[in-house]
């Protein structure tokens, strides 16, 4: 099967031939890294990783992926797409210089445009309505979790079923033939126009598409899955109603215990509040996290230290109002914090972050130079004194 030059908009531009292949293509790529061996198919080649919306997993994902193939990614997010700058000329002017483009953005139109414009292939990393490569990242954990095939699984979304994670899925499961269940208050309409296409693709796959607010129809499912309530693009005077309204389809033991079925997979996009507005049971989020991110830690920011002295038990760590300090083997790493944003909770998904292109910067693997992410200088010193030399900074958001 040959995809060379197609972009990768929506999973509705997919045939179900299509995804097993990418799937199978996937599983190829991870055995490879697993194996250690470098992959030479993007060498040469530049990407352009374009932001308008925060990310955590999607960014490293595609640069973590370009760099093992040998491409070069280039992260950029604030561009002037859309503010000085017309989506035609940027895409224009990104196609000449890239070989690829990755979006994660607002509107559909806009990854449509980039596609259309830049000529070279786009990928929709994230749009308000789709968000076809987490489906792919998903199915191929499902692949690797249960032992069924995909037109055999019953997957119920449960939450804020007119989202883009939700119909994301919905157009990758009506392709494979899956029994997809949306289960969500009646009042959050689906877009009329995505449940018609989604039970048209049924009647060729097989599969089915059920909508209802009842819960007991997880019954016999083999994934449950939930996204965030509010997702990014909305209000934040959302929250309160959305709590109100979404609660009782929250995924608690109960719900898990309705499906009858011991082996349910609970799946999670993330991020999720999940210490927060959601709830959701602790040991389900770490069980989902383990098996569906794989190598991907996500650590609280009280526990740095102790990831550190995991790797490194003679590291020893100072903090400062502004500094974490870790001194190791007479090196320190500075980590200048530099909060400008008032939200604490993304200044600490930047921080964990860091600490862990710390580690691996030690270990001497490679390391992002991303334009997000914080730099940090490897100095050496002895005895405790600071070394001298400018810190380098770089600002969290
Ligand atoms: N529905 C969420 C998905 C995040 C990966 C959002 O758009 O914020």
């Amino acid at each position: 099967m040959d995809l060379h030059g197609r972009s990768f908009l929506t999973l509705k531009d997919y045939t179900k031939e299509e995804i097993y292949y990418l799937l199978d293509l996937a599983k190829k790529l991870k055995a490879k890294k697993k194996a250690g061996k470098i992959g030479h198919s993007l060498e040469g080649m530049n990407i352009a990783l374009l932001f308008e919306k925060t990310s955590t997993r999607t960014r490293c994902a595609f640069e973590v992926g370009v760099l093992d193939e040998g491409g070069h990614a280039t992260f950029l997010t604030q561009s002037q797409m859309g503010k000085k700058e017309s989506i035609e000329d940027t895409a224009k002017v990104l196609g000449r210089m890239f070989d690829g483009i990755e979006f994660r953005g607002f509107k559909q139109e806009n990854v449509e445009a980039l596609a259309k414009y830049s000529g070279v292939p786009v990928w929709n990393g994230l749009t308000d309505v789709d968000h076809p490569t987490q489906t792919l990242a998903d199915f191929l954990t499902i692949q690797e979790h249960l032992d069924k095939p995909l037109n055999e699984i019953k997957f119920v979304f449960t939450g804020d079923i007119r989202n883009n994670v939700c119909y994301g899925l919905m157009y990758g499961a009506c392709k494979v033939g899956m029994h997809f269940v949306c289960l969500g208050p009646k009042s959050l309409e689906m877009d009329p126009e995505v449940v018609a296409y989604c039970q048209e693709e049924c009647k060729k796959s097989g599969g089915s598409l059920t909508i209802t607010d009842d819960t007991d129809a997880v019954d016999g499912a083999d994934v449950i899955y939930t996204d965030i309530w509010v997702s990014m693009g909305e209000d934040e005077s959302l929250y309160k109603p959305r709590v109100e309204l979404l609660s009782p389809f929250k995924v608690t033991e109960e719900l898990m215990s309705k499906t009858h079925n011991d082996n349910t997979l609970f799946m999670h996009c993330l991020p999720s509040y999940h210490d927060f507005f959601q709830k959701l049971l602790a040991s389900r989020i770490a069980g989902a996290m383990v098996s569906h991110l794989q190598k991907v830690h996500i650590f609280q920011h009280s526990q740095f230290q102790q990831f550190l002295f995991c790797f490194f038990p003679d590291i020893t760590c100072q903090k400062t109002k502004k500094l974490l300090i870790f001194y190791f083997n007479h090196h320190a790493i500075f980590i200048y914090i530099c909060a400008r944003s008032t939200d604490r909770r993304s200044n600490y998904l930047q921080l964990q972050f860091t600490c862990i292109q710390a580690v691996s910067f030690l270990q001497g693997s490679h390391w992002n130079s991303g334009l997000f992410c914080c730099l940090f200088q490897f100095f050496p010193c002895s005895r405790g004194i600071f070394p001298l030399g400018q810190i380098q900074t770089s600002q969290f958001y």
